[in-house]
């Protein structure tokens, strides 16, 4: 499976517990960014959380590491799993100084190929605070279809949020793109 983000390979994985160094790092280096929208992302992100991230401990989910050339630019996920309906959220973060390289954006089509790959789910949704033009400039990118406006959808610090709904489902079409490719193999 090969999409990709700009001149440089990107490719996703299922993260390891090798990862948790790396993983807080980027966490503490874009703190004050990602902390606006992924309210867990605080500056005292250590190694038990991200292991516990890793291992899956904070509900069903696919996770993946985001890298290029070994080293750690985010991390995206599949979530809330409705297995009646069939469908999945997906979620994302780059650490902020590789941020506008594309990498999100070939992320989000790497997860979603694989979201809506035989035997998974029917539908992918992205929901983004409507504040959060970046975000909402990956979803338009990666090929999602806007369907409208989920009136305080989020509760981030205290305060509510109207929401974009975005989803693709299966029939889409995912734009392609080179050099970036998905792995469902644990570690590097
Ligand atoms: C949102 C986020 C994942 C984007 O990652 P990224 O790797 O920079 O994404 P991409 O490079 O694929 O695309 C980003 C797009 O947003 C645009 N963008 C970035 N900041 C922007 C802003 N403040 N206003 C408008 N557009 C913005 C970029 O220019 C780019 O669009 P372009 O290619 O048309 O120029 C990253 O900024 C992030 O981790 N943010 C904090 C966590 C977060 O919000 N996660 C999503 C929760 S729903």
């Amino acid at each position: 499976m090969r999409h990709g983000a700009n001149r440089e390979t990107v490719s996703l994985r299922i993260p390891c517990a090798a990862d948790a160094k790396a993983l807080v790092a980027a966490v503490q280096a874009s703190c004050d960014q990602l902390s606006v929208w992924l309210p867990w992302a605080t500056a005292d992100y250590g190694d038990d959380t991200a292991i516990q991230w890793i291992d899956g401990a904070f509900g069903a989910s696919h996770r993946f590491v985001i890298e290029t050339g070994g080293q750690l630019l985010g991390c995206g996920f599949l979530s809330r799993f409705d297995r009646l309906h069939r469908s999945a959220h997906l979620g994302y973060w780059v650490r902020t100084d590789r941020t506008r390289q594309g990498y999100a954006t070939a992320a989000t089509r790497l997860m979603t190929r694989f979201a809506l790959g035989p035997g998974a789910f029917e539908r992918v949704e992205i929901r983004v605070a409507v504040g959060n033009l970046a975000s909402r400039r990956v979803a338009e990118k990666s090929g999602a279809t806007f369907e409208g406006i989920a009136r305080n959808g989020f509760c981030l610090h205290g305060v509510m949020h109207d929401v974009c709904v975005f989803s693709f489902v299966r029939g889409d079409a995912i734009p392609n793109a080179p050099r970036s490719f998905l792995s469902v193999r644990e570690g590097s």
